[in-house]
Formats: structure tokens, C-alpha cells, sequence
């Protein structure tokens, strides 16, 4: 098939729930992917963030091959020794005191599992989230996000979830009640537009959480493995969750999450009380053993701190240059762009030049770029942006559209 007729069968025949780019991919290697005619790009959508260790790392490759050959499938009920290394590695490098690990299959699975598991432990049944909060689509995840576009067409949601200002931790305090069984925040906010508390947020709410007996769960589902500059994000703050998401960049790109929590919290769920066909798979625990490997052999957490701050610095001298954007926000390599209209046309012209960019909400350009991108492929995208965002200038000075619309 060519490149029209598989945009045309995949319309056609899948359910039409993503808003899709026009570029059909076929192969990616590190940072770069290419198309079906063979047009390169600078991979700045990463999967949505899924890349960390970048496309087709090989070891991911080399180790998914082994255990393709060996054993894909082996059901949670039965032991298995890639899942036993697979879940002694995943406990040397997350923050301590979590010590036991739920494997789920998605991000979203993951926030389910940790919503159960505060319910259980504690015998309560609400959860305060934040505003601009994105925690997945499934029922419960959903009842923790925020977009009412998310939210609306499938009310009711979960009961006694309410949402309180991001950053703000007495509105926090000010909204526990008796029935609050956890806070769950994401410790930067990806898809709510890159958003970065101030410093000693995540330690009051670590503060208040402990002085009201309330669970504070952290999904790290995006800014997990590295994504800010360390190996978690709760690391900048030293502060540790009693339930921890993860997912993502996990496995290198295969479907996997993790609920992690502390013992005593993962305990209160009994044999049959939460459980699913794939969870903890052999296949995406090889995957996952080999990514995490690379994740810490290749120090990917250090590169994305070095890196991050050269992209951020480059993206800050574009944003001194036009006026069409108003602010730079990042950490590491999860960054974002704040525009004053639509962004979508931006990263149509982008991809014409050869680079992929995603967008948080309708006027942030957002950059998930695999960790392994290097200072080249990052001056490409940055040469890209200059020229698109000149382009868009001159036509909102121009009147061709409007300055400040949208
Ligand atoms: C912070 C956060 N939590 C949860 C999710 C949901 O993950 P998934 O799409 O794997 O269900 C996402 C996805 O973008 C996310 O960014």
C-alpha cells in the first residue's frame, strides 16, 4: 500500500478517536523515524513520551527477540524468572520505601489500580485530584482528569472525586474530609500544558498528607525514567508517594505500567480483589528489564538534565525572537511552549520539515523526545521551529490570520 492508501484504510476502518497527524511511519531508530516514502524525522512526539530510551534500542530489540523465542505468555498465577528479575531491578532504582509492584498493561490501568488500592487500604473512598490534571480514560483514571472535553460525555464518573488548583497545596488541606482516602498528583503536569509546581510543593503535600492520614499518589506515568533529569521527577523534591504510577517508556515502547506502593498499603489487596490476563507478562517484562538497563547504563537521566537545559536555553532565545509565544517551561527533556492561538497549523509545518512535535491543549507546542536525541538532532528541530514560527508570524502580521485569535 502507499502512503494515500494506508491513511485512507486506517480512517476507514479504525475507530475514528485519534486526531490524526498526516504522516504514516515505518521505521525508527534512536530519536529518528522515517515514512513510507523514506522521509527522516526528528522524533519530538516520542511515541508520546513512550521513546525514553529511544526506537528500537537494541537491547530492547535483542532481549523481546530472546524471550519471543522463549516464552511470551505465562499468566500471573504462575511464577516466571524474567518477571522475578524484572521486579527485583524495578525496586533497586524507585525511590525507597515503595517495596512492592503491581504490573498492570497502560498508564491508565495503573491510576485504576491505585485508586483501588487507596480505597482499600483505607476504608475511604475519595480522591482529591488537581485541576488540569490528565490521569487516563478509563473510568476511574477519568474521574481523576480534569478536561471536561474528557469528562463530560461519560458522566457520571466515579463518585467523590473533586478538583482543587495545581500548586496550591493549602486548597488541598482546605478540601480533606473524613472520607478523603488519597491526593493524586502528577509532580509536573504533561498534558495540562507542561506545568511545573514551585520547589516544596510535593513536601507539603507530603506534610499534609501524613498530618490528615490520607494516601498521596504520584503518577509518574510521564515524567517518569529519566523524562526530567532524574530518574523520577519526585527526586528533584526528595519526596516519596505511598503509591506510585509508572508506565510509558517503561518497556521500551511495549504496553506496560506499574502501580508501585509501600508494603503495607499493597498488602491490603486480598488474592482476586484487582488482577488482569496480561499483567506482568513475559514479554514486556524482558522488554521492560532491558529498558531499565539502558535507562541507568546509558545514565539517560543525567542526559536528559544536560540536554534539556541546551533545548530549553535554544527554545528561549525562539521565544525572545517572535512574539506569537508567550512562555518556555520544562525539565529535562519534557518541555513545553505556551503560544498565544491554535498550535495545530505549527505542527503541520513542522512535519513538512521534517520534524515531529506534539501539542498539550490547543496552544502548547509539547517536546517528549527520546533521551537519546542528540545536540544535532536538537538544533534540527530548533532550525525547524525558527522557520515555522517566523512563517506564522509574518502571516498573523500580515492580517492573513489573526494576531491574537483562536
Ligand atoms: C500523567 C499521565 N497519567 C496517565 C496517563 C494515561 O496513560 P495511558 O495512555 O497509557 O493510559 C498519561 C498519558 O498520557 C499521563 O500522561
Amino acid at each position: 500500500m502507499n502512503e494515500k492508501e494506508v491513511m485512507a484504510t486506517e480512517q476507514k476502518f479504525m475507530a475514528n478517536i485519534f486526531s490524526k497527524r498526516p504522516v504514516v511511519l515505518t521505521k525508527g531508530k534512536g530519536a529518528l523515524v522515517w515514512d513510507i516514502n523514506g522521509k527522516e524525522y526528528v522524533d519530538c512526539i516520542g511515541g508520546y513520551g513512550v521513546c525514553i530510551v529511544g526506537h528500537c534500542h537494541p537491547k530492547v530489540v535483542e532481549a523481546v527477540k530472546g524471550q519471543v523465542n522463549t516464552l511470551i505468555s505465562c499468566h500471573s498465577s504462575l511464577y516466571n524468572d524474567v518477571r522475578t528479575a524484572f521486579l527485583q531491578r524495578i525496586l533497586e532504582i524507585v525511590p525507597k520505601g515503595l517495596d512492592k509492584v503491581l504490573p498492570v498493561n497502560s498508564g491508565a490501568e495503573s491510576v485504576e489500580a491505585a485508586i483501588k488500592l487507596a480505597r482499600k487500604f483505607t476504608c475511604k473512598t475519595d480522591v482529591i485530584a488537581m485541576m488540569g490534571a490528565f490521569h487516563g480514560k478509563t473510568l476511574g483514571a477519568l474521574s481523576a482528569t480534569w478536561d471536561k472535553k474528557y469528562r463530560e460525555p461519560f458522566l457520571p464518573l466515579v463518585p467523590g472525586f473533586i478538583h482543587v488548583p495545581f500548586g496550591k497545596a493549602e486548597r488541598v488541606e482546605e478540601a480533606i474530609t473524613d472520607k478523603t482516602a488519597a491526593v493524586i498528583v502528577e509532580p509536573i503536569q504533561g498534558e495540562g500544558g507542561v506545568r511545573i509546581p514551585h520547589d516544596g510543593y510535593l513536601k507539603e503535600l507530603r506534610g499534609i498528607c501524613d498530618d490528615r492520614n490520607v494516601l498521596l499518589i504520584f503518577d509518574e506515568v510521564q515524567t517518569g525514567f529519566g523524562r526530567t533529569g532524574r530518574m523520577f521527577a519526585c527526586e528533584h523534591s526528595g519526596v516519596v508517594p505511598d503509591i506510585m504510577c509508572l508506565a510509558k517508556g517503561l518497556a521500551g515502547g511495549l504496553p506496560m505500567g506499574l502501580t508501585l506502593a509501600k508494603e503495607e498499603i499493597m498488602s491490603s489487596l486480598k488474592i482476586g480483589e484487582h488482577s488482569g490476563t496480561f499483567f506482568g507478562s513475559p514479554l514486556v517484562c524482558a522488554a521492560a528489564l532491558a529498558t531499565v538497563d539502558a535507562v541507568v547504563n546509558e545514565k539517560l537521566p543525567e542526559r536528559a538534565a544536560t540536554l534539556g537545559e541546551y533545548f530549553k536555553v535554544k527554545l528561549e532565545e525562539l521565544e525572545a525572537k517572535y512574539k506569537i509565544a508567550r512562555e518556555v517551561r520544562g525539565k529535562g527533556l519534557m518541555i513545553g511552549i505556551e503560544f498565544r492561538f491554535d498550535v495545530y497549523k505549527m505542527i503541520l509545518r513542522s512535519i513538512e520539515k521534517g520534524v515531529l512535535l506534539l501539542d498539550a491543549g490547543r496552544n502548547i507546542l509539547r517536546f517528549l523526545p527520546p533521551l537519546v536525541i542528540d545536540q544535532t538532532q536538537i538544533d534540527k528541530v530548533v532550525a525547524v521551529l525558527d522557520l515555522v514560527m517566523k512563517e506564522e508570524e509574518s502571516e498573523r502580521l500580515s492580517g492573513a490570520s489573526s494576531y491574537q485569535n483562536d
